[in-house]
């Protein structure tokens, strides 16, 4: 059993009065009888403000992005241990907007993956195929490439400490979400892929759904069998529509 996970991603976007305003909603709409968890992914200088209103709630924190090394001469960058010392349990490596504006390859992925890791967090690694790669038939094949680079070099075994997230980078933002069929064909094909190096990390992954989720559409998606949550972004900056989200679940 495969507890759901609602995730919201915030983006570039928070300022300290609408932190305070969007975490006291969410946690005004927690509901203890639920068994879907709640995760919010502030920017770096939010995490500790984020900890201290939510260390002793069931929210879950994890941060955006990490640095592949440990410390040092790196500026503006953010190590795995900081995050962790901030209050982060959690991590996205690989997001579809690092991936495209930021030029991080599968390599570089791969070892922000292994980095978090190194740090006690759990990666939560994104990936998904663009609208051309999707028109070309190749969804499976890039999504099953940016997976592998990671098994590649962290190991199948470390998936028992991560999770997926599946964002077709054409959904981002754009109010295009992937139908329940064309997710779920992906989420099959992923777990299909975990499975094929262990069976028990295949059945045991979490894979979470990105792409304009909203609360009319999150239903049909987390019905999905091989869905096992959401990623929000846009829809997870009010209380309001990003707790709608978590009741779908
Ligand atoms: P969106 O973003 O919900 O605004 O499409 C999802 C994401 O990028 O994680």
């Amino acid at each position: 059993m495969r507890t759901k996970l609602i995730a919201g991603n915030w983006k570039m976007n928070a300022s300290k009065p609408m932190v305070r305003e969007l975490v006291a909603g969410i946690l005004a709409q927690l509901d203890a009888d639920r068994d879907a968890e709640v995760m919010v992914l502030p920017p770096s200088p939010y995490l500790s403000l984020v900890h201290s209103l939510t260390e002793s709630t069931p929210v879950l924190m994890g941060g955006q992005d990490l640095s592949a090394h440990e410390s040092g001469a790196y500026t503006g960058e953010v190590a795995g241990s900081m995050l962790a010392d901030c209050g982060c349990s959690y991590v996205l490596v690989g997001h579809s907007e690092r991936r495209s504006l930021h030029g991080e390859g599968d390599e570089l992925v791969a070892a922000k993956f292994v980095a978090a890791q190194a740090s006690g967090l759990q990666p939560i690694l994104c990936v998904g195929e663009t609208l051309e790669e999707r028109e070309a038939g190749q969804t499976e094949a890039v999504v099953s490439r940016q997976i592998q680079a990671v098994i590649d070099q962290a190991g199948i075994a470390a998936f028992a400490r991560a999770l997926v997230a599946y964002e077709p980078v054409w959904a981002i933002g754009t109010g295009q979400t992937a139908t329940p069929d064309q997710a779920q064909v992906v989420h099959a094909a992923i777990r299909g892929q975990l499975a094929a190096g262990s069976a028990t990390i295949g059945g045991r992954v979490r894979i979470l759904y990105g792409g304009s989720v909203k609360a009319d559409n999150a239903t049909e998606l987390f019905a999905c069998e091989d869905i096992d949550g959401g990623l929000i972004g846009g829809a997870s900056l009010t209380a309001e529509s990003f707790m709608a989200i978590y009741r779908a679940a």
